[in-house]
């Protein structure tokens, strides 16, 4: 791969392209480069070292990238010139692994989703989910069709194809929905696509961990996309509290929110809001499913 300086504004607009940025964010990160770098970009560097390092550490195990930053929503602007400035080198990772270029781009675009779900939740242009974004930038991960999925060493040490559900667009209810077809085709992409890239690292099962999971959840929207996805999970006894994500993931909102504030449209939003008023929880549950019975065709 031509390797461009880390930050010629150039070759970073036109990453930040094909990394999934939405247009007011592309003219914010233009300006932002037009301005010259926050005053903290010296730290830039050590951020560019660690995350190189971590290319290929597919248990996310080395240093971490973000240590020396202050953590707070608004100190997301080196942490995303830092992953502007190595994605060339992930996408390296994975054309040598097989991957088409341009699948490799698509597997770091959630880059573009996550600045764009930072306006969504602040209402302005920066970055707040570059702890998730550490794990993309290691290379095992990648957006096939409606979900994603990265390959995770589970404690005991088994690896899973861990799978995660994207928000809809931002284009109203019919974008980006999770129908049966939709999910059924991500998951014998990703069977595929593990296959023959990682085939040093062999998964048997499918693995998520999400409020989506939640049988109460499928309970409160029968006959939905959501009830149906959470039904093709087998789930374990571990519980954990998923109200701060529930919100998070249903209204970009994070806590301490005003749940009277929060718009009741849809059936989900009411389902989440009302059960929080009156007191209740939204659970966090794991579930896996075996990848042939998962996986028709
Ligand atoms: C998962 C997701 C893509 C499903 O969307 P979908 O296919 O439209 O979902 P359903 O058809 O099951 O929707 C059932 C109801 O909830 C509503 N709904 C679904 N997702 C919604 C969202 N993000 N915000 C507001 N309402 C939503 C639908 O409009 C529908 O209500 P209606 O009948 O009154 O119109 C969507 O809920 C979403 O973007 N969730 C956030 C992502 C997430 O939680 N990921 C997991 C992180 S661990």
């Amino acid at each position: 791969m031509p390797s461009d300086p880390p930050l010629d504004p150039v070759a970073v607009l036109t990453r930040a392209g094909r990394l999934g940025f939405h247009q007011q964010d592309l003219m914010d990160l233009r300006a932002l480069l037009d301005d010259g770098l926050p005053a903290d970009s010296t730290r830039l560097e050590g951020c560019v070292e660690r995350l190189r390092a971590g290319i290929g550490r597919l248990a996310v195990d080395g240093p971490d990238p973000w240590a020396e930053l202050p953590d707070d929503p608004d100190q997301g602007l080196v942490p995303m010139l830092a992953l502007l400035a190595v994605a060339p080198e992930v996408v390296g990772y994975q054309i040598g692994r097989g991957v088409e270029e341009d699948q490799a781009w698509r597997n770091l675009a959630d880059l573009g989703q996550q600045v764009w779900v930072h306006r969504l939740t602040y209402g302005r242009f920066g970055l707040h989910n570059q702890g998730w974004l550490r794990m993309v930038w290691a290379g095992g991960f990648a957006w096939l069709g409606r979900l994603q999925f990265n390959l995770q060493r589970l404690e005991d040490g088994e690896w899973v194809l861990s799978t995660h559900i994207p928000r809809r667009g931002a284009d109203g209810p019919d974008s980006d929905r999770l129908s049966a077809v939709a999910v059924d085709e991500s998951l014998a992409r990703a069977v595929r696509f593990y296959a023959e890239h990682f085939p040093d690292l062999p998964t048997t099962d499918f693995w998520c961990r999400s409020w989506l999971l939640a049988p109460e959840l499928a309970a409160a929207l029968p006959g939905s996309n959501i009830a149906a996805f959470q039904r093709r999970w087998l789930l374990d006894d571990h519980i954990g509290d998923g109200d701060n994500d529930a919100v998070y993931f249903t209204f970009a909102e994070q806590a301490p929110y005003d749940l009277r504030r929060l718009p009741r449209t849809t059936r989900l939003e009411r389902a989440v809001a009302s059960r929080l008023e009156r007191g209740g929880h939204w659970p966090l549950r794991r579930g896996r499913i075996a990848q042939p019975l998962g996986c028709p065709a």
